[in-house]
């Protein structure tokens, strides 16, 4: 699939927008690509101002509300919100100001996650904007269960923005936070679209045991249910489109490497 970096182009309403805090949503991208080959992809990082997680909620919303804002100016047909702590606090507010607009929110996947360990021990790694929020306790209550461990991990979305998911540097910082949960998790929900790309540090702390559960697949199925009911599947030919606020060639550089590498 032919991808372009940077170049800030006109958008035709064949595309799909992808955004999220920085990087972390091309966890998400890649499942939309896999999915769905033809369509075209316009992923919008906001790097310059992640990490969302450890701010209020009244920032990021305001930030996801910019971002928002200035993609449908110029004209897009869905939107997808591929980051769990900007889905936690703003997507009602997005819903409601673009009523008749495909807004898909990725949240963490928690029920396959329940279903397949409905007795034994399932943690929900996210950030604190997430792990705190009203819509997470609603995806509780209605996915019970009787041991779920909130795992906070303020500092791990800085890493995979610096291109270290998988270096001694995650590695250090996973031990405080995972190594308490060694040989007690049968699963882990990553929460936050940031997570994936950190899963080789992940396994070398927990080990092969722990199954993980992201929400990728799930919202890039849920956004090809939505555009076919719709009418609005595009044939071809594919191509991604990666804008950043930071515009710096290294982030640009960072895309493309999540966006190809094998990070299981
Ligand atoms: N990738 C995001 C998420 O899924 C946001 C991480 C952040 O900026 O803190 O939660």
């Amino acid at each position: 699939m032919k991808q372009k970096c940077g170049e800030k182009m006109a958008v035709s309403a064949d595309y799909i927008a992808v955004i999220d805090s920085g990087v972390g949503g091309i966890s998400v991208l890649r499942e939309l690509v896999r999915l769905m080959p033809k369509e075209r992809y316009l992923y919008f990082g906001d790097s310059a101002n992640a990490p969302y997680g450890t701010k209020s909620a009244e920032e990021v919303i305001s930030m996801t509300d910019a971002t928002v804002k200035r993609l449908m100016a110029r004209g897009i047909k869905a939107l997808v919100v591929a980051c769990n702590t900007a889905t936690a606090v703003a997507i009602h507010m997005l819903r409601e100001k673009y009523p008749d607009f495909i807004i898909i929110g990725i949240e963490p996947a928690l029920k396959p996650a329940v279903n397949r360990f409905p007795q034994s021990t399932v943690g929900i790694m996210a950030t604190p904007v997430t792990l705190r929020g009203e819509k997470l306790k609603r995806l509780i209550a209605a996915n019970p269960h009787p041991d779920i461990r909130l795992i906070p991990a303020p500092g791990l979305v800085e890493l995979v923005e610096a291109g270290l998911a998988n270096s001694p540097q995650m590695d250090a910082f996973l031990t405080p936070v995972l190594g308490p949960f060694v040989g007690k998790l049968d699963g882990l929900v990553l929460g936050c679209t940031h997570y994936p790309f950190a899963t080789a540090a992940i396994r070398r702390i927990l080990g092969n045991t722990t199954v993980l559960f992201d929400g990728g697949e799930g919202t890039a199925r849920q956004t090809q249910r939505r555009l076919s009911d719709a009418g609005l599947l595009y044939d071809g030919p594919g191509c991604v489109v990666f804008e950043n606020s930071l515009d710096d060639p290294h982030i640009y550089k960072l895309c493309e490497s999540l966006m190809e590498e094998n990070y299981g």
